[in-house]
């Protein structure tokens, strides 16, 4: 990418300093002169551009005008394509034009980066300039996302809000929320008011800190933690997500991590016992029974999902399901013997079929982590790859759309440096900044006929260590930043020079309020 030639404007701002926009463009030309905004900016929008005016008018001091005199015209040229947009501004004043109302919105969050960072603050100063620039730009993948594991910790509506605030800030246009678990049931289901009166409380949460631990047992926190999103919760994050140009992908858990379901409803389960919400983490021996009542159960319960998200994706889980109930239960193995199932692989992708087909019967498609390839695919479904890449490597090339989340660059409840000492308590592994910025979504082994089953990636937040929204945006950013850049610039960038606009893009987060980790300072010196 180009940058200004270094030196000070007359508003005292380094013009080199200013182009540094997360995540970086396609292209940037410096072109000399600049704009000086006079307030209030006067913003002259074509109908189609969406809520990219919206999103200057939360900034900055706006009032509409006619595009002949308008500081910023903001229009759409459908050949640019999808999410695609160019900005030029040069002393005529700002032009935008989207390829669709997401690129309209895109061009607008990067003339809200062109400006000094404490307009993010909503104060931009008197007459801020932005400068002479044309940047054309457009997403290397459609799927740019982030998930967001509020069921081992509840994260209010708000955090949500402000969560998809700050992926949009990042041109990330997918928030894929994981709201079951074994550790709580955070979505109500009117059908099933138990999942939510019972499945999203549990009496206690396990303290595994070294410092909370005693050497001999485990010990617990003794405080209740619960909370659940009410379909109008949700309708409001949905309305919000679409302000934003954000699809929000619901998941929940099939036929493994789903203790809180049982818990709520013990006829799931292959005990009959009576289970609590579970209070500790790790992987769960209790899952669900493979009986038709639980497979209606469940289709009942994607049809609740189904007709409140109008996501076009709809995730199952399908992960970490031990198999030990299955093999003691009896019933669980005459169902194997009905259906002419040789093992309990295959029964758990049966399950997953069963599933599958009602969800695409609704229309929608099926999403599961990788071990649904186990046991047989189900057709048309496609894999969240999180073992790494092999899943997403056997599935594309058995035909099968993927989105990429290997643990080893998008798990970012990960430990981000190898301070052990004041870093705070992390789930184990280490991915560095450096790390998740030299990621690349599209695995090495996949021909390019291959790569385009590649939908693109996501980082991941599963938040048994982040109980609060702050510990949340300390492991998210700016690992977020690095990541950003890997789904949108279909060329690896140079890590040096990422450090210098994440420098400058920090102060954006500081305007904001955001809790991020502090940057590697010596590296970006
Ligand atoms: C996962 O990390 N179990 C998807």
């Amino acid at each position: 990418m180009t940058t200004a030639s270094s030196g000070r404007d007359e508003t005292g701002t380094d013009a080199a300093d200013v182009i540094a926009i997360i995540p970086r463009p396609v292209s940037v030309e410096v072109t000399g002169e600049g704009f000086r905004f006079r307030s209030p900016v006067t913003v002259s929008a074509a109908d189609g551009t969406g809520t990219a005016a919206g999103l200057l008018a939360e900034r900055l001091t706006t009032t509409e005008g006619p595009s002949a005199s308008a500081q910023v015209t903001i229009v759409l040229e459908a050949a640019l394509g999808a999410e695609a947009y160019e900005l030029i501004c040069d002393p005529a004043g700002v032009r935008i034009t989207g390829g669709d109302a997401a690129g309209a919105f895109y061009g607008a969050q990067t003339l809200l980066q062109l400006l000094p960072p404490a307009v993010f603050a909503g104060t931009p100063g008197a007459e801020p300039v932005v400068p002479g620039v044309r940047i054309g730009d457009r997403p290397a993948f459609g799927w740019r996302g982030a998930m967001l594991d509020v069921a081992r910790h509840f994260m209010p509506v708000d955090f949500v809000l402000r969560f998809i605030d700050l992926l949009a800030m990042h041109k990330l246009n997918t928030l894929h929320l994981h709201l079951t678990e074994d550790q709580g049931w955070r979505l109500q289901i009117d059908r099933y008011p138990k999942l939510t009166e019972v499945g999203s409380q549990r009496a206690e949460t396990i303290m595994v800190r070294p410092d909370h631990r005693h050497p001999e047992d485990e010990r617990y926190d003794r405080t209740p933690h619960g909370g659940f999103y009410t379909k109008d919760d949700i309708r409001r994050i949905l309305a919000h997500a679409a302000t934003r140009h954000v699809r929000v992908v619901p998941e929940v858990e099939v036929p493994g991590h789903s203790q809180a379901a049982i818990a709520a409803y013990p006829e799931l389960g292959n005990t009959g016992e009576q289970l609590a919400v579970a209070t500790k983490w790790g992987i769960i021996k209790h899952i669900l029974n493979p009986e038709e009542s639980t497979i209606t159960f469940y289709q009942n319960v994607f049809d609740e999902v189904i007709d409140l998200f109008d996501s076009p994706y709809i995730h199952v889980g399908g992960d970490e399901c031990e198999k030990d109930e299955w093999i003691a239960s009896e019933r669980a193995q005459a169902s194997m013997a009905e259906l002419d199932l040789a093992t309990e692989e295959e029964l758990q992708s049966w399950f997953i079929r069963r599933m599958a087909e009602h969800i695409q019967s609704r229309g929608r498609t099926l999403v599961g982590w990788d071990e649904i390839l186990e046991g047989g695919l189900a057709p048309g479904a496609v894999v969240m790859s999180w073992r790494g890449e092999a899943g997403g490597i056997a599935a594309a090339r058995a035909g099968h759309d993927v989105v990429m989340a290997p643990y080893t660059h998008t798990y970012f409840d990960y430990y981000q440096t190898e301070d052990r000492v004041t870093e705070p308590y992390g789930i184990g592994g280490l991915i560095t900044l450096e790390r998740a910025y030299s990621y690349r979504p599209i695995p090495e082994e996949l021909t390019a006929e291959e790569a385009r089953h590649v939908l693109g990636a996501q980082f991941q937040l599963w938040s048994e260590y982040m109980p609060k929204p702050a510990n949340v945006e300390f492991m998210a950013f700016p690992r977020g930043c690095a990541f950003a850049e890997t789904v949108w610039h279909p060329e690896p960038g140079d890590y040096t020079e990422f450090l210098g606009r994440l420098r400058v893009h920090a102060r954006r987060l500081d305007a904001l309020g955001v809790a991020y980790h502090p940057l590697p300072h010596e590296e970006a010196g």
